[in-house]
């Protein structure tokens, strides 16, 4: 499995066969000015909540590719408006695709779209293939609930955690979250897109060595293998 790191919460991940793309919000991100929308290949895309920085490119995305949304079902239902095909979920439930299982996960945060309407209640991810499993947290505080994913899922390869505090869990609680998720593994997203979320990446990632974990912060367009 290839994690690429799109800038801000945008993650495209290769399994075998199938690319999935995550919250895409590129086009609007000044930092990610090298990574083309109009090129990335995308099968599914999973949307964690309908924030503005992390629905922004699905439309011109999924039209492009014929990509099939995977979402909450208000964002699956405000998408198929729009002609977009989508997989609706909620919390608790998973699903099997042809690329692996997917499981919706508890998230508190909010989740209104852009316009003010309501977007469902935020979520995050496990994909789970034949081989890796991944945890994608979504925007979220630190919660308790995150003990219950290894225990139910099974033991993560990977967990994505939000680092930038502000608007979600800053560094201290995504220690904590990443010893209630038994993954020692972390890649850090949610962090120096605006001035709220700035964070200082080498103190950040002293800070999870000092607790014997790896925080891995990927430069745009950067990837890695699970
Ligand atoms: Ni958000
Ligand atoms: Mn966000």
């Amino acid at each position: 499995m290839k994690i690429t790191y799109l800038g801000h919460s945008s993650l495209s991940i290769e399994t075998k066969d199938k690319t999935l793309l995550i919250d895409p919000f590129i086009s609007g991100n000044e930092l990610a000015k090298e990574i083309d929308i109009n090129t990335l290949q995308a099968d599914y895309i999973l949307i964690t909540h309908a924030h503005q920085d992390h629905i922004l490119d699905v439309e011109a995305i999924a039209k492009r590719t014929g990509a099939k949304i995977i979402s909450n079902y208000e964002i699956v239902t405000h998408f198929g408006e729009k002609g977009i095909e989508g997989h609706p979920m909620n919390h608790g439930g998973k699903w099997t695709f042809d690329f692996g299982t997917v499981h919706y996960t508890n998230a508190i945060h909010s989740s209104s779209f852009p316009d003010g309407t309501y977007g469902g209640q935020p979520g995050g991810f496990v994909i789970e293939t034949s081989h890796h499993r991944l945890y994608i947290a979504g925007d979220t505080a630190l919660t308790l609930d995150m003990k219950l994913i290894p225990d139910v899922v099974g033991e993560l390869d990977l967990a994505v955690l939000p680092v930038g505090d502000n608007f979600t869990m800053g560094i201290k609680e995504a220690i904590k979250a990443s010893t209630f998720l038994n993954c020692n593994k972390v890649l850090g997203y949610h962090f120096d897109t605006f001035g709220y979320i700035k964070i200082d990446k080498i103190a950040a990632m002293n800070k999870f060595t000092k607790a014997k974990k790896e925080l891995i912060l990927l430069p745009i367009g950067g990837n890695i293998k699970i």
